[in-house]
């Protein structure tokens, strides 16, 4: 009997697609979400979608005794670790909260993982690591070897979770542990039934814009159009969340193609290798929607850089993964998302929980 995947945050955007993922490939799941950024409507979902019960575990992650409690319920062989706060702005308002939930909550989970002798994780980082590299020469597109700085407390905490990860895989080497660098995930699942559904004033720009074309949002509000692209807007690497779920399978494969013993400590940025700029992803999602929606363009935000580009030439060669799915369908995915739940999981009791 294969083991199961513990998923911290698997009720979350990216993390509820992973599942789906997992499940598809002959995994066994267990998630664990505290649910503070997400609903467990998600998780319904994800067991109508793939037409089976996943053990759910209301559970916060820096709490060590529920979760040794987990493990000693389900034969754990690793974790996917997305579990974390995520709000770039709200981690320069509440440091110390982005700190102890991310950093304190994953060094937790760790020690427990160690006591269970569990010692393959697959960890949740972000292209946000970087900071801003075109203070480099030839760092655009970014690759993994490009130093790193991040410029707000969100991206230090990811960039000193790397550190554990690879202080504790250096102190016993039979840890692997897969460092997945995202650049930035859009779209939703095919079936309309998962997706992004931000608490209160989206920050991103697919979910606000996604918020426009159904009326909660009045324009999309364009942060600046004086950068050196071909428009003037900020360059970003758009990936589809159902190729970054894909992502995680591959590096768990890899991980479990290293001989008996050997750990590996290791970084791979998943994205598609293609920048888009603020203004194409605008007109690919209007496109997709069959009408222009209204926009201003205001100034700059604070700590947006101008490119955020992946060289995933790593991924692609050594976890044989490449992004497959263009922006044109993250956004007719989205559309469709949107259509079907324009208030997210907001709206509860579809009927998806089928399995009682
Ligand atoms: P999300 O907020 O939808 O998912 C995170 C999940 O973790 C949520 O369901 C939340 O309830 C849960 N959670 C948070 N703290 C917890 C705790 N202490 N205990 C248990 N559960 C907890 O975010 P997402 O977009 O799916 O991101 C998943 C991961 O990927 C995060 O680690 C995030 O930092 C990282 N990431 C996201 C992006 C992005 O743009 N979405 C980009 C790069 C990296
Ligand atoms: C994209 C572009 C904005 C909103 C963030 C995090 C990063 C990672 C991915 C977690 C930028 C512009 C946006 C709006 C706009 N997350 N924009 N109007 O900032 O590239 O990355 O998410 O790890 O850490 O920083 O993504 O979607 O916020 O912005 O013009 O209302 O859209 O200026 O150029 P970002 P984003």
């Amino acid at each position: 009997m294969n083991k199961y995947i513990l998923v911290t945050g698997g009720a979350g955007y990216i993390g509820s697609h992973t599942v789906v993922e997992l499940l598809a490939n002959g995994y066994k799941v267990v998630i664990v979400d505290n649910l503070v950024n997400s609903s467990y409507d998600a998780v319904a979902r994800i067991e109508y979608i793939c037409q089976q019960k996943v053990p759910f575990f209301n559970v916060d992650i820096m709490d060590y005794e529920a979760l040794s409690q987990v493990f000693r319920e389900y034969d754990i062989g690793g974790v996917i670790h997305f579990a974390a706060l995520k709000a770039v702005g709200e981690s320069t308002k509440i440091p110390l909260e982005y700190y102890t939930n991310n950093i304190t909550g994953t060094i937790n989970l760790v020690r427990v993982m160690k006591e269970h002798d569990v010692k393959t994780i697959v960890f949740s980082s972000s292209a946000t690591v970087y900071g801003d590299a075109t203070r480099f020469e030839n760092m655009i597109p970014i690759p993994e070897e490009c130093p790193t700085g991040p410029t707000n407390p969100y991206g230090r905490t990811k960039l000193m979770i790397e550190q554990i990860l690879c202080d504790v895989q250096k102190a016993d080497r039979s840890w692997r542990a897969a460092i997945l660098r995202y650049f930035n995930p859009m779209g939703a699942h095919p079936s309309g039934l998962l997706g992004e559904d931000p608490l209160g004033i989206p920050n991103n720009l697919l979910p606000y814009l996604a918020q426009v074309a159904v009326g909660r949002r009045e324009k999309l509000n364009v942060f600046g159009n004086d950068y050196d692209s071909h428009d003037g807007t900020p360059i970003r690497d758009y990936v589809h969340v159902v190729d970054l779920a894909k992502g995680h399978i591959a590096a768990l494969a890899y991980l479990s193609k290293l001989e008996s013993g050997n750990g590996l400590y290791r970084e791979w940025n998943l994205g598609t290798g293609m920048g888009s700029t603020v203004f194409d992803v605008y007109n690919a999602f209007c496109k997709s929607i069959g009408r222009e929606l209204p926009f201003e363009v205001v100034g700059r935000r604070d700590g947006d850089v101008l490119n955020l580009t992946a060289r995933p030439t790593r991924a692609n060669s050594e976890l044989e993964w490449s992004a497959k799915l263009s922006v044109e369908q993250a956004c007719t995915d989205l559309w469709n998302w949107t259509t079907l739940n324009p208030f997210g999981f907001q709206l509860k009791n579809y009927g998806w929980k089928i399995f009682e």
